[in-house]
C-alpha cells in the first residue's frame, strides 16, 4: 500500500542486505519523525514533497540515513550528483580552494573563474562562445532568456516573445526581473505583456496531434505547432527566441531530430534564436557531454546547472560571443556566480566525468538498464504506457488501465515501495518514475535497483489475496 509522504507514519518493512542495501528500520524511521515534523514547522509546504528519509551521509551512489539504511541512489539528488556523491577529487577541491582564504569574489577577476570559464568555452559545442557563470539553474535559465529578449526587442520593440514547449521546466523565478524596479536598462521587459508563447511538446508516444504513432512527421509536427500560434495572432515577428529541454526532464525522450531541423531552419529564416535548457539533460547524463548533440544542432545558448558541480551550486550559460556580450559592463552577474569554492568543485567534477569517461559509462550502463526495464511494458501493458531513455536518464511512464491517464498514485506507491526495498527514489507526482542513478553507478548495483523496482510494480499490482 502506498505511504502517504505528508503522513508520517512508520510502516514496517522487511529487513534488507544486500550488497549495497541495508534497510534496517520502518520507513519513516521513527526517531527521524520529530526532525520532519520540526522541519515542517519552519519552512513552506512546498519543500515537504520527497520520501521521508533523513539524509546524512552520500557517497557514490549510497546514500545513508543515521539510523543505520542505505540506499542505492537512482535520484543522484535531484540529477545532480553526475560524478557521484562526495567524490574524493571534488572533495579535494573544495577543501584546496577554502585553505586558500578566498571565498567570495563577486565579478572581480579570480583565477578560478577563469580556469571554468576556458574549460566551458574549450567544450562547447557553439562556434566563437564565451560563458557567464551563476548558482542555480533558474538563473541560467532566465539569463538565457533575458539574452534573446534583449536580442529581439534590438530588431523590432515587439520582438520579445519566448516560445517554450508544454511539460517544460525551467525554473521558478522569471518574476524576479518582471519585479525589479529600475526602468533602464530593462524597459525590455515590457511588463504589460510578459509575452512567454507555449506549444505541445513533440511526445510521439502521446502524440499531441493524435498519430498512433512517429512517423518522420517532426516537419508537420511543427508546422502544427505553428498554425496553432498563428491561430492565436502570434507570428515570428514576436518571438525573440525558443527555449527547450533538448531532452525533457519529464519524458527522457529527445525531441525528434526532424522535428529539431524544422524548427532550427524556421528560427535561422525568421531571426529568432534558440536556447537549450541542459540544466538536467547536460553533464553527459543522456550518454552524450550536451544533450543537444542527440538533435544534431547547435544552438545560439546553453544553460547548464546541476550536474555541472555534482556538489555545490554552480550554472553557467554559454553562448554566442555576440549575444553574451549585448549586456554593458555590471549588467549581466551575480553576487555568488562563480564562487572560488564552487568552481573549483565543478571544474574537478568536469575532469572527474572526463577521465572516468562517465559520458561514455552513462551510454553504456543505461543501454543495459533500459533494456531490461523496457521487458516492463510487455509484462503489464494496461499500466505501463511507455520506457523511455537516453544514458542513465531513464523514465517508466504509467497509465490507469480505465481511462488511460497518467496513474500518478500508483508511480508514487512504486517510488515509496522501493525506498522501503532499500533504492532511493523520488516521487514525481506525474505518473511516471525517474531512474537518474549517478553516471559513476557500478552497473551491477543498478540492475539490482532495476529488478527492486519490477518486484515493487509487481508487488503493487498483485491482489493481496493472491
Ligand atoms: C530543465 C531544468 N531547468 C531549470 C531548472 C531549475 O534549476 P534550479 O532548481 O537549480 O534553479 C531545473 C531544475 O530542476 C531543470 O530541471
Amino acid at each position: 500500500m502506498a505511504i502517504d509522504v505528508s503522513e508520517l507514519i512508520p510502516q514496517q518493512t522487511t529487513p534488507v542486505n544486500s550488497r549495497w542495501r541495508r534497510i534496517v528500520t520502518p520507513i519513516p524511521v521513527p526517531e527521524s519523525v520529530p526532525v520532519i515534523e520540526r522541519l515542517r514547522a519552519v519552512e513552506p509546504r512546498s519543500m515537504g514533497g520527497m520520501p521521508p528519509i533523513l539524509w546524512h551521509e552520500a557517497e557514490g551512489f549510497l546514500v545513508r540515513d543515521p539510523f543505520g539504511n542505505q540506499w542505492i541512489d537512482l535520484t543522484s539528488g535531484i540529477v545532480v550528483a553526475n560524478a557521484g556523491h562526495s567524490h574524493p577529487r571534488i572533495l579535494d577541491a573544495i577543501r584546496q580552494a577554502t585553505d586558500r582564504r578566498l571565498l567570495a569574489t563577486y565579478a572581480f577577476p579570480s583565477q578560478a573563474r577563469l580556469q571554468l570559464l576556458e574549460k566551458l568555452v574549450a567544450l562547447s559545442p557553439i562556434p566563437d562562445s564565451k560563458a557567464i557563470l551563476f548558482c542555480s539553474g533558474t538563473e541560467a535559465a532566465e539569463c538565457a532568456m533575458t539574452v534573446m529578449r534583449r536580442y529581439g526587442h534590438h530588431k523590432h520593440s515587439d520582438k520579445t516573445g519566448i516560445l517554450s514547449f508544454a511539460g517544460s521546466f525551467h525554473g521558478r523565478t522569471l518574476a524576479a526581473s518582471l519585479a525589479g524596479g529600475t526602468q533602464q536598462p530593462s524597459d525590455w521587459i515590457d511588463r504589460a505583456d510578459v509575452h512567454h508563447f507555449q506549444v505541445p511538446f513533440p511526445d510521439c508516444p502521446r502524440c499531441p496531434w493524435g498519430k498512433p504513432q512517429y512517423d518522420q512527421c517532426g516537419e508537420t509536427c511543427f508546422q502544427n505547432c505553428l498554425e496553432s500560434l498563428s491561430r492565436r495572432g502570434i507570428g515570428p515577428e514576436r518571438i525573440a527566441g525558443v527555449i527547450l529541454e533538448p531532452v525533457p526532464g519529464w519524458s527522457t525522450c529527445a525531441m525528434p531530430a526532424d522535428f529539431a531541423a524544422a524548427m532550427a531552419a524556421w528560427a535561422k529564416k525568421n531571426d529568432v534564436l534558440i536556447a537549450f535548457d541542459e540544466i538536467q539533460c547536460g553533464c553527459g547524463r543522456t550518454g552524450k557531454l550536451f544533450a543537444g548533440e542527440h538533435l544534431n544542432l547547435v544552438p545560439d545558448l546553453i544553460a547548464l546547472g546541476k550536474g555541472l558541480t555534482s556538489s555545490l551550486p554552480v550554472s553557467a550559460v554559454i553562448g554566442r560571443r555576440e549575444l553574451l556580450d549585448q549586456a554593458v559592463p555590471g549588467e549581466m552577474s551575480s553576487t555568488h556566480g562563480g564562487n572560488p569554492v564552487c568552481v573549483a568543485a565543478a571544474l574537478a567534477n568536469l575532469q572527474v566525468i572526463e577521465n572516468e569517461q562517465l559520458v561514455k559509462a552513462s551510454a553504456q550502463t543505461g543501454a543495459r538498464v533500459l533494456e531490461s526495464l523496457r521487458s516492463l511494458k510487455n509484462e503489464f501493458p494496461d499500466h505501463v504506457q511507455a520506457v523511455n531513455g537516453l544514458g542513465l536518464f531513464i523514465s517508466i511512464h504509467l497509465r490507469r488501465p480505465d481511462d488511460g491517464q497518467p496513474d500518478v498514485q500508483l508511480a508514487d506507491a512504486v517510488a515509496q515501495e522501493a525506498i522501503r526495498r532499500g533504492v532511493l527514489m523520488f516521487t514525481t507526482g506525474r505518473g511516471y518514475l525517474k531512474i537518474t542513478p549517478p553516471l559513476s553507478i557500478d552497473a551491477d548495483a543498478v540492475m539490482e535497483a532495476a529488478d527492486v523496482l519490477k518486484c515493487s510494480l509487481l508487488t503493487l499490482l498483485t491482489p493481496i489475496s493472491a
